[in-house]
């Protein structure tokens, strides 16, 4: 009863900032993202019954606050499969946590999957996307392949993310600057509580499935610069309710707004780029693959940036044979 899962993040182009149910984690509207092929989450889970208690190491250390989350999601994989048993949870990743890079979402995806098939169930991709919803909303997303929409529902089972193109379908990377190692004050699942008081956000709700339909006609037809512009404008929109919620939120750092600024200069100068940010500091450019070295030695100059990391759209989780233990 031993299985692992390896499984990448998702960077949403249309994001979720609000929950119509928050025990369910039903998001107020539907979202699309793509999975990150350089960061990885790989988790194996094993139920016997030779463990006294459930444990969990996460990055080779015991972890306390957030091994309360993971013991609750191990609850609702127990309870569909009907056992008792205790679990061993040994989970790594390849990729800095708590900046902006949802490890949240390759987290519960990983562990979703592996959890799953160690309990014996055999579930579809459907099914275990909306098991990992209920772990991390966005971790739905990081289940199919490729580019991926979660859909908007106003119930349980009609909540689950689909792959709208696999993986290779569109030439596009993801460069991550990494520009501090801090982490988050205040989790994404507590800021998004209060995403609602925000006199912006009936607005948003409004336009935002307009706005979801148009994004994915861009994607369709392939349109990049079209698809960007709705992107980087999709974050500043996000950020806007996040900034005007009480209590107000700012994820940014100094670096951050240093590479937002940048961005723009670089468009004027003809280098194709454009930026999304989540719940962090770090920040997402997107732009061509034909570009990316460009940018990429662009960023090298900037002495706010740590880290790089090109990404291409990567797969769903998967299970592999290889057992952290
Ligand atoms: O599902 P969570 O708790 O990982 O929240 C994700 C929130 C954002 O990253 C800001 C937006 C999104 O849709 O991924």
């Amino acid at each position: 009863m031993k299985a692992t899962a390896i499984a990448h993040p998702n960077v949403a182009f249309i994001k979720y900032w609000g929950r119509k149910d928050e025990i369910l984690r039903l998001p107020t509207n539907g979202s699309l993202s793509m999975n990150l092929s350089e960061f990885t989450t790989t988790t194996t889970v094993e139920f016997s019954e030779e463990f006294k208690k459930d444990s969990v190491i996460i990055d080779e250390q015991n972890v306390f606050d957030e091994a309360e989350r993971v013991i609750q999601h191990i609850d609702r994989i127990r309870k569909r499969a009907n056992i008792q048993l205790k679990a061993k949870v040994i989970s790594t990743n390849n990729f800095p946590s708590g900046t902006g890079l949802s490890s949240s979402s390759s987290g519960f995806a990983a562990l979703t999957v592996a959890g799953a098939k160690a309990a014996g169930l055999n579930l579809s991709e459907k099914e275990l996307s909306i098991l990992a919803r209920q772990g991390s909303g966005s971790a739905c997303r990081s289940i199919p392949d490729g580019f991926v929409e979660w859909l908007d529902s106003e119930t349980s089972d009609g909540s689950f993310a689909v792959s709208l193109f696999p993986h290779d379908y569109w030439d596009i990377i993801d460069v991550v600057a990494v520009v501090s190692s801090e982490k988050k004050d205040i989790p994404t699942s507590t800021g998004m509580k209060s995403a609602q008081t925000s006199p912006f956000f009936a607005i948003r709700q409004k336009n935002i499935s307009g706005k979801l339909e148009q994004a994915k006609k861009y994607m369709h037809s392939k349109n990049f610069t079209k698809f960007g512009e709705l992107i980087e404008a999709e974050a500043l929109e996000m950020h806007a309710i996040m900034l005007t919620q009480n209590p107000s939120l700012i994820y940014w750092s100094v670096g951050t707004l240093q590479l937002m600024k940048l961005v723009k200069k670089w468009r004027t100068e003809g280098l194709e780029v454009y930026f999304t940010i989540n719940t962090g500091q770090d920040i997402h450019l997107l732009c061509e693959s034909k570009n990316a070295n460009e940018l990429k030695s662009k960023l090298e100059h900037i002495s706010d940036v740590k880290k790089i990391f090109i990404n291409f759209p990567a797969e769903g989780t998967k299970l592999i044979s290889q057992h952290l233990f």
